[in-house]
């Protein structure tokens, strides 16, 4: 076992049901997964990234009849827009498993057998309150109506006691062993605090889980008893272990199973973090290294999901911004594991400063200046001085820590490091002024240094962010001339300095044009209208009416304190006087302001924005400014106006 965790990495997202088809939160499980296999790959491991679909079970058997067609008909079709999605998103997986491929029935059903053999898994009656209409049990935490009956949450109908045939897993005896794995294994759940969930739950005792069906048709048959077919999580959960070849592939089964990492979404961690290590231990398998239960993208404060009909559909936004913006978001807006929430003015802003300013401009205006002074040729490089010592050593310390972040699977805070890294050589370059050196013939050498540094560190921010945003990183080596892809070059063998004088660099072209909120919101917002309503702002004038103006709370505001946010360069946090209130806002005035400035100052707020995390931090409003070359000015007032006064 302990081999296996050296060279291979085998990482996996939960596999997802196509009774529906896929949005952001199924978008963000499987980015994680690929920047994950991506990161591993360049480490100079071999990889095994399996992804695919839960395709048995009522909810599919229903979700198809609704439709009038049959659960393998909806499967194949929404099979279709899963792998569709994971093409745009530049996922990289190795295999895609369904649920309904024959090896992966046989396995199921070969395990099934073992332990049925075995004991762990025997026939007895299951009760419960079944609804007739639904054709289902109810779940155990429906409460009982005064009169002792239970009432089907779903139709409202009056269920029945039923007691059905049902084979079971023995869970119970698993209590213990579990507990001293988690012991032994602290790693096995993460975060930390969802470990203690799971313990905890554990401990108050584990009753046997009843593993078959006669109500559902559409699932795998009990071998030997197919009037019972297998549960699905029973059925689905062995994905990992059929889609790593365990019955069909010896050789990959071996070099692969166990699993380091199984990424799922919190709401499905009782059955990777309880059920699947005990199905695991019956059989004799050696168990996964981590399940790691990420939090969940919320909009309007509740979990996207369809059937709550807030859920964004990623292609809209695919169209209007790429994938790698929308992988960057969805990776540095909040850590792994805790939620997220999706604001359009998160996201723009997210696009607009990191990616068009921060990234874009330093990349365009590095090369552009190589095309200016050098002619577009990558020069040779004069003397090195300290400062450009500091800046490679600089991004040595940074590639350290962002190397250890990735594998810690640290991901948002891996691309903090990195933009702390990019702030740092706009600021070299700001500082070293080569557009001043340029006009000085005797400074070539110097000017041919200073270029020489951005550029190689151009190129090592290309490679560092490669497992984020693979697309950027190729094109931005792509622009140096260089003839391999970052994907293609070991950690091992990645060198700051690995850049060759007299090599061509290509004419860049804008890795990310800003975008436009209200643009943003029209296009994303109206599933179908992303195409027609491209027009550039200022060819048409949208009109709103005194009503619509008037639904926004225009107040002014007093600061109270300011303060930097840590690792920005842009974003301060004020607090705010708004008259019978105080409040806390983000605002991105810090490249204009410093927060002395803002102390005491007085200017207009949008009291009524809903609140947004921006960068970890809360904001509940936001400051009106107008933005100049990426810089925000804020109207003042000429006089004192008290804080709270209505502005119209
Ligand atoms: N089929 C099961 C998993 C079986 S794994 C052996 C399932 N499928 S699902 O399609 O409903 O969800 C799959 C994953 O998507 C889960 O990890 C779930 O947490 C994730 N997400 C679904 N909506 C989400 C958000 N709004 N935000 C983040 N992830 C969420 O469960």
């Amino acid at each position: 076992m302990e081999g296996k965790f050296k060279n291979t990495f085998y990482v996996t997202t939960p596999i997802y049901y196509v009774n529906d088809v896929p949005h952001i939160g199924h978008a963000y499980t499987t980015i994680i997964a690929d920047a994950l296999a991506r990161y591993q790959r360049l480490c100079g491991k071999k990889v095994y990234f399996l992804t695919g679909t839960d395709e048995h079970g009522q909810k599919i058997e229903k979700a198809a009849a609704e439709k009038g067609m049959s659960p393998k008909e909806l499967a194949d079709r929404v099979v279709v827009r899963f792998k569709e999605l994971w093409q745009k998103l530049n996922i990289s997986y190795d295999y895609f498993i369904r649920t309904t491929e024959e090896f992966h029935e046989r396995g199921v059903q070969k395990i099934f057998q073992k332990l049925l053999e075995k004991g762990d898994i025997y026939k007895g009656k299951y009760q419960g309150w079944y609804c007739v209409s639904e054709e289902n049990f109810l779940s155990e935490d429906v409460p009982l109506e005064p009169d002792g009956s239970k009432i089907c949450p779903d139709c409202g109908r009056q269920a029945t006691l039923l007691e059905e045939e049902s084979y079971f897993f023995r869970l119970s005896a698993y209590q213990q062993p579990l507990l001293d794995f988690y012991a032994a294994n602290p790693q096995f759940v993460r975060p930390q605090s969802r470990m203690n969930e799971v313990v905890s739950f554990v401990r108050q005792g584990l009753k046997d889980l009843s593993i078959t069906r006669t109500t559902v048709r559409w699932g795998i048959p009990v071998p030997g008893d197919p009037k019972h077919t297998i549960y699905v999580w029973f059925d689905a959960l062995h994905n990992y272990v059929t889609g790593a070849g365990y019955d069909w592939n010896p050789e990959l089964f071996e070099t692969f199973w166990p699993a380091d990492v199984h990424l799922i979404g919190k709401d499905i961690l009782r059955f990777h973090a309880i059920f699947w290590p005990a199905f695991l231990m019956a059989a004799g398998f050696p168990l996964p290294r981590t399940v790691f239960g990420h939090g969940w993208w919320l909009k309007d404060e509740t979990k996207m999901s369809k059937s709550k009909g807030n859920v964004l559909d990623p292609h809209l936004i695919l169209e209007k911004v790429g994938a790698d913006a929308l992988r960057y978001f969805l990776l540095r807006e909040v850590p792994v594991g805790l939620d997220g929430s999706f604001s359009h003015e998160g996201f723009v802003h997210r696009v607009n400063s990191d990616l068009a300013n921060d990234l874009g401009n330093l990349v365009q205006r590095t090369l552009t200046m190589v095309f200016n002074y050098f002619d577009g040729e990558i020069p040779v490089p004069g003397e090195e001085q300290d400062s450009d010592r500091k800046l490679a050593e600089h991004f040595e310390e940074t590639a350290a820590r962002v190397y250890a972040l990735y594998d810690d699977y640290a991901l948002s805070r891996a691309l903090e490091e990195i933009w702390v890294f990019l702030n740092a050589v706009n600021k070299y370059l700001a500082d070293q002024e080569p557009w001043k050196l340029a006009k000085k013939a005797e400074e070539k050498n110097r000017l041919a240094r200073i270029l020489f540094q951005a550029l190689c560190a151009v190129r090592g921010v290309g490679y560092l962010i490669y497992p984020v945003m693979p697309e950027t990183a190729e094109k931005i080596w792509n622009f140096l001339g260089e003839s391999k892809k970052p994907g293609e070059v070991l950690k091992s063998w990645f060198n700051f300095y690995h850049l060759t004088s007299g090599n061509r660099i290509r004419k860049p072209e804008a890795l990310f044009p800003r975008i436009d909120l209200m643009e943003f919101i029209g296009e994303v917002e109206k599933p179908g209208k992303a195409i027609e309503s491209r027009k550039k702002p200022e060819e048409k004038m949208e009109y709103i009416t005194y009503d619509e103006f008037k639904k926004m709370d225009l107040r002014v505001a007093r600061v109270l304190t300011a303060e930097r946010i840590p690792g920005t360069s842009k974003l301060l946090k004020l607090q705010i006087d708004l008259g019978n209130e105080t409040r806390q806002i983000v605002a991105g005035v810090a490249e204009t302001y410093s927060p002395e400035d803002l102390v005491g100052k007085e200017f207009i707020v949008i009291a009524n924005l809903k609140p947004a995390v921006i960068r970890g931090v809360e904001s509940q409003g936001m400051l009106l400014a107008a933005e100049i070359d990426g810089k925000a000015i804020i109207p003042f007032f000429d006089r004192e106006v008290p804080p709270g006064t209505k502005v119209k």
